[in-house]
């Protein structure tokens, strides 16, 4: 299924996405060492209810997870990347961590995640990693716009993710989102310009780069959900849901100033 918004629904949809960012980054002023994963998801929660907002993912239960997902939010800590579920851990300073969050609100879903480094002083390998991931979404709206395809987005993502020297996996990538958080059309992070679905106007996309350090293989955790990279090296992912108009994209995940 693929749907187009219609102006009333696009409004809608600009409220989820500020939510959703707003969401992320007060978790992410939280995430401090010592801050356990499942106090995250507890916030998560709360924030989600106190909203007036729907979780997309507590009763989620997908081909690729083990059963309802049963929690509110992702979170993947250094090899984990992608549906890292939320456990007893405590954070550490030093640990990369990857924040994925989709609500739904006033009918319209919202999809966004950040990666950051917990404490004052990552690793420089890591802040490059993430930047990166940030640069190849940038990349990827920056495309987006009517007429232009779905292949023209994953060529875009591919190139600034391959420049920089990361493998690609194009097993989970971006989707479409609207009254539902997956739908089609399905956007890997690497592809031919030129191909797939032609965008339109009201069409809303999530568009997700992520990597892991020197590895496209994933592995499963024994959890069923929690994906990491075969090599145990670390990861990173970097999503915005964004909006097709008239001229361009419109990023709708971006943070309001009041949380910023
Ligand atoms: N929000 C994720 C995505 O980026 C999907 C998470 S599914 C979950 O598409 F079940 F793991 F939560
Ligand atoms: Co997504």
């Amino acid at each position: 299924m693929i749907e187009i918004l219609s102006t009333s629904e696009l409004a809608r949809a600009r409220v989820t996405g500020a939510l959703v960012a707003d969401i992320l980054q007060a978790l992410r002023k939280r995430s401090i060492a010592g801050t356990n994963l499942l106090e995250i998801d507890r916030w998560a929660r709360e924030m989600i209810i106190g909203a007036g907002a729907q979780s997309c993912y507590v009763d989620y239960a997908p081909s690729f997870g083990r059963g309802p997902f049963g929690h509110y939010i992702c979170t993947a800590v250094n090899d984990a990347v992608l549906h890292g579920l939320p456990h007893d851990y405590a954070l550490a300073d030093g640990d990369l961590l990857t924040l994925d969050l989709a609500v739904l609100k006033g009918g319209i879903a919202a999809d966004a995640a950040i990666s950051f480094v917990v404490g004052p002083s990552g690793r420089a390998e890591d802040a490059v990693m993430i930047a990166t991931t940030e640069r190849a979404l940038a990349a990827g709206i920056a495309v987006a716009r009517p007429g232009a395809r779905t292949g023209d987005i994953s060529y875009a993502i591919g190139a600034v993710l391959s420049a920089a020297g990361y493998p690609i996996n194009t097993e989970f990538g971006g989707h479409g989102i609207g009254s539902t958080m997956h739908q089609e059309p399905h956007i890997t992070n690497n592809g031919r310009p030129g191909r797939g679905y032609a965008l339109r106007p009201g069409l809303l996309l999530a568009l997700e780069p992520w990597v892991m350090a020197d590895t496209a293989e994933l592995v499963t955790d024994p959890d069923g959900w929690t994906l990491r990279s075969v090599t145990g090296s670390r990861t990173a992912h970097s999503e915005h849901t964004i909006a097709i108009t008239d001229s361009g994209a419109e990023i709708l995940t971006l943070p309001t100033s009041a949380t910023q």
